[in-house]
């Protein structure tokens, strides 16, 4: 039983497939204007040591439709940004608020907010994962491929948050996760580590043509996340070739779908030709943010 969503870890295959079905009813329900203020008079404390489009509309809009209220704190105006400590942060925000949504660099950081509040915590990006956008990403697979069996789940380019928790989260509930990654572009040797118990259902290589072969679902993402834009041109050559473009297409299975967590950067890790024929399965996957996170919060601060 899960207290937080610090991590894909976290979650069983059974909590996973839970929070998916709440989601899609909550999909549902929210598309044919049924209320479901299941939070009402709560509020969500989002803090961000980052930017984000998706992460934060779709959290305070969730709260809202959840029938409580977030607030958006950036830590440039919070005292976390002039070095009060987390463990005090996190002991005074759980007295005012009802949950915490975290976006920051260190995984230790969400880590310790866990640790020190007596509310719950969600991760909404670290260095180390992205659980929130992968919960989206299975909830889109699971509902334009039917369910998870036998699926081959793909992902090219660098060994970040995203691949992290995509490994984690696809073998978890069942597919095959082959990984294309440059050498010293892994992903973090934890999450290969637990890879490893999968045995055969896992593939790591630097052969993007070999990962994709009769791929169902491919995935990437920028080759220099948030916080890495001093390596962006060292990058840019590291990961050239890294790309989902009409020749991978053409090893993946012939109904294979595209899913990027975005922002995307066309012509560099997705060609805008593979992006636009496949722009109805990766809006949907954003549009997802929104269903799957309303549905771990409700599961979260629900039990109150
Ligand atoms: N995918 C994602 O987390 O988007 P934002 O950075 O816009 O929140
Ligand atoms: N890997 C990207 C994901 C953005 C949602 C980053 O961390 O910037």
């Amino acid at each position: 039983m899960y207290n937080d969503l610090l991590k894909m870890a976290d979650l069983s295959k059974e909590e996973i497939n839970d929070i998916l079905n709440l989601a899609m009813q909550l999909k549902y329900e929210t598309k044919n204007g049924i209320e479901h203020k299941h939070l009402a008079g709560q509020t969500l404390g989002m803090i961000f040591q980052k930017a984000s489009t998706r992460t934060r509309v779709s959290f305070e809009t969730g709260m809202y439709q959840l029938g409580g209220q977030a607030l958006f704190l950036s830590s440039r105006d919070l005292q976390i940004g002039r070095g009060e400590p987390v463990e005090d942060t996190a002991r005074v925000l759980s007295r005012y608020l009802d949950g915490i949504m975290i976006r920051t660099f260190a995984q230790k950081e969400v880590e310790d907010l866990a640790e020190y509040a007596s509310i719950p915590i969600i991760n909404g990006l670290t260095d180390y994962c992205h659980p929130c956008q992968v919960l989206a990403d299975l909830q889109t697979i699971r509902e334009f491929k039917g369910g998870f069996d036998g699926l081959k789940m793909c992902y090219i380019g660098d060994g970040n948050n995203m691949a992290n928790s995509l490994i984690v989260g696809g073998l978890t509930v069942g597919m095959n996760v082959s990984v294309a990654c440059p050498e010293g572009y892994r992903p973090d040797s934890q999450v290969l580590d637990f890879a490893k118990a999968y045995g055969g259902a896992f593939k790591m290589t630097d052969n993007v043509l070999e990962a994709a072969q009769g791929a169902d679902v491919l995935f990437t993402d920028v080759w220099a996340s948030m916080g890495q834009e001093d390596e962006a041109e060292k990058r840019r050559l590291a990961f050239k070739g890294y790309q989902i473009n009409d020749a991978v297409m053409d090893v993946a299975a012939k109904d294979a779908m595209v899913q990027h967590c975005l922002p995307a950067h066309r012509e560099e890790e997705i060609t805008a030709k593979v992006f636009e024929a496949h722009a109805n399965e990766i809006f949907e996957e954003a549009e997802n943010r929104l269903h799957a996170q309303k549905a771990v919060m409700v599961k979260l601060m629900g039990k109150k």
